[in-house]
């Protein structure tokens, strides 16, 4: 049921007995014990604007609604990630070391990020994760802090595993003893802060274009495309009329697409890097498979004993992989990191 037109009579009397446990509500209107006035307050968000039937509409259409995971990842050293009460447990607790695993697991949605009926009034679109986020994985043994402004609400979630024990570069041989070793899907944050746990080699650029004070939201929540793009989908690709087309409008402020001769050269820009990239992936995977230490077939590690930077090598070919924006997140250090990766396995002679 959809209340965003009338939030009058019943509903709100009913919320109201069960928030203040009062009688019938007097003649000016239901007011709780804590004296909100429901009229006056829920008005602020529930009136004819349509702002949370926007929101809702692209939300709707997005992967955190449906994905799916919730229910496949609803265990133990996932629900903090994948279930929106897993999440609010570990912000109220501040730790995942005991959380709840939820008997009716729910995606990320507007109760996850937004304080929600907590004030009932417009001050709960405040984000329930708004502080900087020390990340999970040390990079050179220093910890690591993403403090991009709303985009802190990501960083919790879309941030790397730590691989553990972690291999030694140039150290002694590894064992892999599970074939999931990697950073998981979401190495997101600790690419575009160019701290990846891996680095081999030198000549890492120290600066990354796309690393803004925005962080996420500038490219991922820019101005929508329907409900298919950007806003509160987050995607940054929509179908227009059977072609898959890319939403540029985070891209504007720096790459000039103003004239149709400008936007092809910046899409051709972004495909050729991207098929750079993906040609720099292919190249290290045929070293990994040589190697024995990947399997393409189902896209996991093999276990057994192997070198120590080819498991760093593999290692690295996991994180540009799972972050999946084919090194857009951090172009330069992306490029490196697979160059480095790839002249190690060549030194293994593979
Ligand atoms: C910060 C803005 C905001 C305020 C203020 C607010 N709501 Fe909501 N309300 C929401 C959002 C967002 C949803 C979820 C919409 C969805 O899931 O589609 C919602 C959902 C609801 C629903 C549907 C059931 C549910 O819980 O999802 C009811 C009923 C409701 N609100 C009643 C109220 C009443 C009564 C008040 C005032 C006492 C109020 N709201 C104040 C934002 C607000
Ligand atoms: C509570 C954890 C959590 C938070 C907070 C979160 N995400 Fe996600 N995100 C996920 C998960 C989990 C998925 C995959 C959902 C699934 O598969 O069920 C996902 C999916 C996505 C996707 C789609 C990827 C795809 O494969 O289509 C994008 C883009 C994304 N998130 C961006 C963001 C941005 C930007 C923010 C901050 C505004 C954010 N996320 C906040 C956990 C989170
Ligand atoms: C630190 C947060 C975090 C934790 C903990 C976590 N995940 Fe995820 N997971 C994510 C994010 C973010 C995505 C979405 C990545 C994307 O779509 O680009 C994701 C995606 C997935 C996917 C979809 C992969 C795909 O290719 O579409 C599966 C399956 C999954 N996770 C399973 C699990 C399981 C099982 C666990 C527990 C063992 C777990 N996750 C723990 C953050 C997490
Ligand atoms: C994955 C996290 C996430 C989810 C889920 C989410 N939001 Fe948001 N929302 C954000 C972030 C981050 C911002 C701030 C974006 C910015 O700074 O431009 C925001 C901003 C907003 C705003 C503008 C608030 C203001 O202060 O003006 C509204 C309204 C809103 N969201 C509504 C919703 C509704 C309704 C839902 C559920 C359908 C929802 N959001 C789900 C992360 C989320
Ligand atoms: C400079 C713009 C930019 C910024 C900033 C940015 N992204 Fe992306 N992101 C992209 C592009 C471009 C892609 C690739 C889209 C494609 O090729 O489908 C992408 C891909 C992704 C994907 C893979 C799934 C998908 O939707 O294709 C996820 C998940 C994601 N980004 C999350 C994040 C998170 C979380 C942050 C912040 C920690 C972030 N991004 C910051 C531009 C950006
Ligand atoms: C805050 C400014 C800013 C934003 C926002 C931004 N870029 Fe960039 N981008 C740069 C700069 C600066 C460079 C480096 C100079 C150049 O190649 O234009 C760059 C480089 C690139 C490159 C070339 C990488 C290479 O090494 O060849 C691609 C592709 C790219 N950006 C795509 C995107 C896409 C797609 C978006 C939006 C989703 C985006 N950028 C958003 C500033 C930005």
């Amino acid at each position: 049921m959809k209340l965003y037109h009338k939030v009058t009579g019943f509903v709100v009397a009913g919320l109201f007995v069960l928030a203040s446990c009062e009688g019938p509500a007097g003649p000016t209107g239901p007011k709780g014990e804590d004296g909100i006035d429901a009229n006056a307050n829920c008005t602020e968000c529930h009136n004819n604007n349509a702002l949370i039937a926007v929101k809702s509409a692209q939300w709707e259409s997005s992967t955190h609604a449906l994905g799916g995971n919730a229910a496949y990842a609803n265990r133990t050293g996932c629900v903090q990630c994948h279930t929106s009460q897993g999440f609010l447990e570990s912000v109220a607790e501040g730790s995942t070391a005991s959380l709840t695993v939820p008997a009716e697991p729910m995606q990320i949605n507007c109760y996850t990020c937004h304080e929600i009926h907590t004030t009932f009034t417009d001050d709960d679109w405040a984000l329930t994760s708004p502080g900087a986020v020390k990340l999970n994985v040390k990079y050179n043994g220093t910890d690591v802090t993403w403090d991009k402004g709303t985009s802190n609400q990501c960083a919790s979630c879309h941030q790397a595993f730590a691989v553990s024990p972690a291999p030694a570069f140039g150290g002694p041989d590894y064992e892999i003893t599970s074939t999931r070793i990697g950073v998981h899907h979401g190495p997101n944050t600790n690419l575009i802060l160019g701290k990846t746990a891996f680095e081999i080699g030198t000549g890492y650029p120290a600066t990354n274009p796309h690393s803004t004070a925005d962080g996420c939201i500038k490219c991922h929540m820019s101005t929508p495309y329907g409900y298919q793009a950007g806003g509160h989908n987050m995607s940054l690709k929509y179908d227009s009329h059977g072609t898959e087309t890319r939403l540029l409008t985070g891209c504007t402020p720096c790459h000039d697409i103003s004239s149709s001769t400008l936007l092809t050269a910046f899409n051709t820009k972004i495909t050729d890097y991207q098929e750079d990239i993906q040609e720099k992936l292919t190249t290290l995977e045929n070293k990994l498979i040589a190697a024995g230490i990947y399997n393409s077939t189902n896209g996991l590690a093999k276990t057994g004993t192997f070198k120590a930077n080819a498991v760093i090598a593999y290692l690295n070919y996991n994180t540009i992989k799972e972050d999946r924006s084919l090194g857009i997140h951090n172009p330069n250090y992306s490029e490196k990191l697979l160059d480095n990766s790839i002249t190690a396995m060549t030194d293994l002679g593979y």
